[in-house]
């Protein structure tokens, strides 16, 4: 399908060639378990080899939208899980460090100047204060590779090998580890324990929810695809990619869900007398923050919990009715990220609609009890250490990503006069609580009655950037010198290669990783399992094709 058409169109046709040269995660998330986010900052002096690098490594490991179909495909199949996956983005820093003609670089004027020059406007907290190498101080962050895998070792030794193998090139300012949490359904939960990544835009046909008429989730792919001026034609596209780390205070949020609970319904002071109906009351303060329970009910459907005829994963669902605010609060987490019909038309908020693609992370390992279950005592929640990092695909920054920051979440006033900023995510955030902000709470689940209240500041921005993930021959094109095959003389049998410390891999060019040439010559395999290190046939000259041992295992 041209590009033009296929950018407009719904449904994405799953064998597409354009899926070819696109990157994946961006039509529909990787879904691993387990993440690696590597900040790089590229060493002064070296844009060749960190040309040539980006193109070897793109050209073994970067996943694109293809290979993701088919690899889904075949576990819907047959049950045989995904391979590991990687992707690939650069920073308008990136771009310059590289050289890349203004002509094919992408245009749009956020992603020019970075996340920092946003700083005010998103009302986030001064750089200096942000992670370590998140801030800038250990060197401006010129690209970003993401590792996922349903195996961590795998995940670690692909990261390790990365950074060995960009040692003398760049330097990895941060390493950021995502971990799928998951309830007892298995569905993915942020860590105040609510699922998240329900009400997504769907891009392929067969994800199309049952029920549509209240809100119909299709998208084309146009929301979060553009051109990709430097990719090898004009199928070749991209996408801009937000990421910010979200530090969340999970004690402060269940502490003050129960105090605001007290206030709004009237429950005693002391929560040990309540009874299982008042603790129940209760739980509506943190869905009402949300927009949700914790299982997933949306509150506009529902009081409670737990609605399995209705299936609590439910999103056919809008906020027309009149006092519909008396089931979801105009404040609640989804209500100003996602106000579906708050708006006139419809139309205008889908085209803010974000491909949210974030992962909670655990830089301060959570207290389970011996199920593996996280712990719900309140001296066992954390207030700091954990969190989401929050990543998105988006077509234009700042009519997206910026727009729903700063015109909905952040503003006291969307969608209504003295609605807040939204509880759950709004910047500024007053982490002394000094000036909490207070919200009109429904004195009970569908009552015309509101109380004031206090909620919020339970979210601590730690830094972020804006990205773009690249077409796959964009990044091959990075290559200024030919893969060294001259190199690769013979192919060793695995089990006489000594223990490396590090997968060897692409044989071809020595660039790529890391290992001593006076012991290995050529080398073409490596992890059988997952045959990570098979060369992309684009990379293995005429005659040169080195021999692919599957039989052996190097240790890691
Ligand atoms: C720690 C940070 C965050 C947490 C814990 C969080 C949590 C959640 C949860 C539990 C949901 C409901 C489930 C779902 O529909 O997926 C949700 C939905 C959503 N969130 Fe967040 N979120 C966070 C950050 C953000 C940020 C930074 C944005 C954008 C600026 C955002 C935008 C959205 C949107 C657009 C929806 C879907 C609304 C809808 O269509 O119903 N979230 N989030």
């Amino acid at each position: 399908m041209p590009a033009a058409q296929f950018l407009a169109n719904f449904p994405v046709d799953p064998a597409d060639p354009i899926l070819s040269d696109l990157q994946g995660n961006i039509l529909k998330g990787h879904g691993r378990q387990f993440t690696f986010n590597l900040f790089l900052s590229f060493k002064a002096g070296k844009r060749k080899e960190v040309g040539n690098w980006i193109a070897s490594f793109s050209s073994v490991f970067v996943t694109t939208a293809r290979k993701q179909q088919d690899e889904t495909q075949l576990f819907h199949d047959e049950r045989i899980p995904g391979s590991i996956f990687a992707s690939f983005f650069l920073t308008a820093e990136g771009y310059k460090y590289l050289g890349v003609a203004s002509a094919k670089k992408p245009t749009d004027p956020k992603f020019g100047i970075g996340m920092k020059a946003s700083n005010a406007a998103l009302k986030d907290p001064n750089p200096a204060t942000w992670s370590a190498g998140l801030n800038g101080a250990d060197g401006v962050i010129h690209a970003m590779v993401l590792v996922a895998d349903a195996d961590i070792h795998q995940a670690r030794s692909l990261t390790r090998a990365i950074k060995l193998s960009l040692a003398t090139k760049a330097t990895v300012v941060a390493v950021e580890r995502g971990v799928v949490l998951r309830n007892a359904e298995g569905e993915g939960i942020e860590h105040n324990n609510y699922v998240d990544g329900i009400s997504q835009p769907v891009f392929f046909a067969n994800e199309v929810p049952a029920h549509t008429d209240k809100w119909d989730p299709r998208a084309t792919p146009s929301l979060m695809l553009v051109a990709d001026p430097g990719g090898k034609d004009g199928n070749s596209m991209g996408s801009y990619f937000v990421f910010r780390k979200l530090e969340q205070n999970v004690r402060g949020f269940k502490t003050q869900e129960k105090e605001t609970a007290k206030t709004v319904f009237n429950l005693p002071a002391n929560e040990a007398s309540w009874t299982p109906a008042q603790a129940t009351q209760a739980e509506l303060i943190g869905a009402w923050a949300v927009g949700r329970f914790e299982d997933g009910t949306p509150v506009m459907l529902h009081g409670t919990a737990q609605q399995p005829a209705m299936g609590h994963l439910e999103n056919n669902f809008n906020f027309a009715d009149a006092g519909s605010d008396s089931k979801c609060p105009f404040h609640a987490h989804i209500r100003k990220s996602g106000p579906r019909t708050d708006l006139a038309g419809a139309d205008f908020n889908k085209t803010k609609r974000l491909v949210r693609r974030g992962i909670p992370y655990e830089d301060k390992p959570r207290i389970r009890d011996a199920e593996g279950n996280l712990s719900d005592k309140p001296e066992d929640l954390p207030t700091g250490g954990v969190g989401l990092l929050f990543m998105c695909y988006v077509a234009n920054i700042a009519n997206q990503f910026e727009f729903v920051q700063q015109a909905w979440v952040n503003a006291p006033d969307f969608s209504q006069t003295g609605t807040g900023k939204d509880p759950l995510i709004g910047q500024p955030t007053d982490l002394s609580n000094a000036h909490p902000t207070q919200y009109h709470w429904p004195t009970d689940y569908g009552a015309a009655g509101r109380k004031d209240a206090r909620f919020g500041d339970f979210i601590n921005m730690r830094g972020g950037e804006y990205f773009f993930a690249p077409s796959l021959s964009m990044l091959k094109s990075l290559r200024t010198d030919p893969p060294a095959l001259a190199k690769v003389q013979k192919t060793l049998a695995l089990s006489t290669v000594p223990k490396l410390g590090v997968p060897v891999g692409i044989l071809h060019d020595t660039s790529l990783f890391h290992f001593d040439p006076n012991l290995v010559s050529g080398v073409s395999v490596l992890d059988p399992l997952l045959q990570l290190f098979v060369p992309d046939k684009d990379d293995v000259g005429a005659g040169v094709v080195n021999t692919v041992h599957t039989e052996h295992t190097v240790n890691v």
